[in-house]
């Protein structure tokens, strides 16, 4: 993959994330049916379905994470920030940075606080056109903004794994902002959580909302109705619903939304 073109510096759109007729098959499983959707830029966009209907795989479609996978085949039209990421000029390093992702499982190296959060920056960016203090301050800004900072100040050289599991979580979406992302694609981020951790990563949501596009699949109906602008209702491989989180809980407009959101099936 060649890597001459910046994905940041396509023009902004209104939307972020863009697909058009996406298919994708794991060998003969097809997983993703004809999808076509438009994720709107600076809001939280919520991904919800009964397991196995598609909601990581298509997650992982927008950063071509999917293409780590063996026998993956896809067709259709993914456009991330105005651009086509099947584009034959599209870096996957330049992609995978204005697409971050966070996982289920709070996942940090079992290195440093501070070295987890430049980690990122160490394998996109030389290490040696960014000074000490450059780093520092990355590595302050990011644990700001993720509200970590005055707990970690004292001990960013102590093992990441010695953080909570919540803690990790926020660790895991600060180790994202040096690479500075416009899109963050976060999976089930709280279900290792409990309540009170659960809180504090949703209040956490609502201050990247503006700065980044979010999508987070969850299976807490609670959560997509509290944390998201928008709500997708996937089903075998299929979206089936896509509008305001509102609209979605509220007034669905298909029975099988209506059905999964009361939980009578899923
Ligand atoms: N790497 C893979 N290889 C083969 N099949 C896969 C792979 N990943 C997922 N699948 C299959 O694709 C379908 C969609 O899976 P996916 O993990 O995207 O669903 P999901 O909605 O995220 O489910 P869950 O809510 O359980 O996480 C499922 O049938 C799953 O078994
Ligand atoms: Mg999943």
């Amino acid at each position: 993959m060649s890597a001459t073109t910046d994905i940041e510096a396509v023009p902004q759109t209104r939307y972020s994330i863009e697909t058009v007729d996406l298919n994708l098959w794991y060998g003969d499983l097809q997983a993703l049916a004809d999808i076509t959707v438009k994720v709107k830029q600076g809001i939280i966009t919520s991904l919800i379905g009964p397991s196995g209907c598609g909601k990581t795989t298509l997650l992982r479609c927008f950063n071509r994470i999917n293409e780590r996978y063996g026998n993956v085949t896809t067709t259709g039209e993914i456009t991330i920030l105005g651009k086509s990421i099947y584009d034959s000029d599209v870096s996957l390093s330049e992609l995978r940075k204005s697409a971050g992702m966070v996982f289920q499982r709070p996942n940090p190296l079992p290195i440093s606080i501070y070295r987890n959060v430049l980690f990122g920056v160490r394998v996109h960016v030389p290490c040696r056109s960014v000074s000490r203090s450059q780093r520092d301050e990355m590595v302050e800004s990011a644990l700001r903004e993720v509200d970590l900072w005055d707990t970690v100040k004292d001990k960013l050289n102590k093992k990441a794994t010695l953080l909570t599991l919540e803690q990790r979580q926020k660790l895991c979406i600060a180790r994202l902002l040096p690479l500075k992302p416009r899109v963050i694609l976060m999976d089930e981020p709280c279900s290792a959580l409990d309540a009170e951790g659960t809180e504090k990563i949703e209040n956490l949501l609502d201050t990247l909302r503006d700065k980044y596009t979010v999508v987070i699949v969850t299976h807490n109906m609670a959560q997509a109705r509290r944390a998201s602008d928008e709500c997708m209702f996937m089903l075998m491989g299929k979206l089936i619903e896509h509008d305001k989180t509102t609209e979605v809980f509220l007034n669905p407009k298909d029975e099988r939304t209506e059905m999964y959101i009361e939980g009578r099936y899923g």
